[in-house]
């Protein structure tokens, strides 16, 4: 029987070097031997992808935050079917960039809903598919979302107020201390080595 992977998820606020740390973590794992696959949120599969366009684009009122949440569900539904429990299921590590707690986070506390009706609208899209572990990233708060406004790079979610990006990371942390076991902030700034290394560290229970 081959041994199940682990199922990594990494979160937090904009601009804080997510994308990249993925990355990096991939590669440092797959450097001491796991065979890991690298997926993201909200997308990591074709019809996934296809409801992120949906998502991500147009008017900000386009969606009301219930039809929102639902539909970062359902394409998360896609991406655990499609890519994450066949790889998981093969042994493989899976490590996304977001994940449910970015549901929880922006649509749950952020966006008015609470955040444990995210967690129930999740519970059907997720099955007892669940991550091992979850990584917050945390950086000096609103210092990067500026940048990425200034830079035109934020999209319909990302260029909401600050008030409501505030409300994203206090929901962070509150997820964090209450489920201590699962989900830990990680300090987000300084080299990125220096960064890669406090992830490695957070995950050294869980390695071979
Ligand atoms: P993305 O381009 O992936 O940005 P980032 O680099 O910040 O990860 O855009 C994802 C956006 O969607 C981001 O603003 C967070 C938001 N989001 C939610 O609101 N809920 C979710 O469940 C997920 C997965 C993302």
């Amino acid at each position: 029987m081959t041994a199940a992977g682990r199922f990594i998820s990494l979160e937090g606020g904009e601009g804080v070097g997510k994308s990249t740390q993925a990355r990096e973590l991939a590669a440092a794992l797959q450097a001491i031997g796991i065979d890991v696959v690298l997926t993201r949120e909200p997308g990591g599969s074709d019809g996934a992808d296809a409801v992120r366009e949906l998502l991500l684009s147009g008017a900000d009122e386009r969606f009301g935050p219930d039809a929102e949440a639902l539909l970062f569900a359902a394409a998360r539904a896609d991406h655990v079917r499609k890519t994450i429990r066949p790889a998981l299921a093969a042994g493989r590590w899976v490590i996304s960039d977001r994940f449910i707690d970015s549901s929880l986070a922006y649509q749950g506390g952020a966006g008015g809903l609470g955040i444990e009706v995210v967690r129930s609208i999740n519970a059907f899209a997720l099955g007892d598919t669940f991550p091992d572990r979850t990584l917050v990233l945390l950086s000096d708060e609103g210092q990067a979302r500026a940048q990425l406004r200034d830079t035109g790079a934020s999209d319909r979610i990302g260029g909401r107020s600050e008030a409501y990006h505030h409300k994203v990371e206090t929901a962070f942390r509150l997820i964090a201390a209450e489920e201590p076991d699962r989900v830990r902030l990680v300090d987000a700034s300084g080299p990125k080595e220096a960064v890669t290394k406090r992830l490695l560290d957070v995950l050294s229970d869980l390695l071979p």
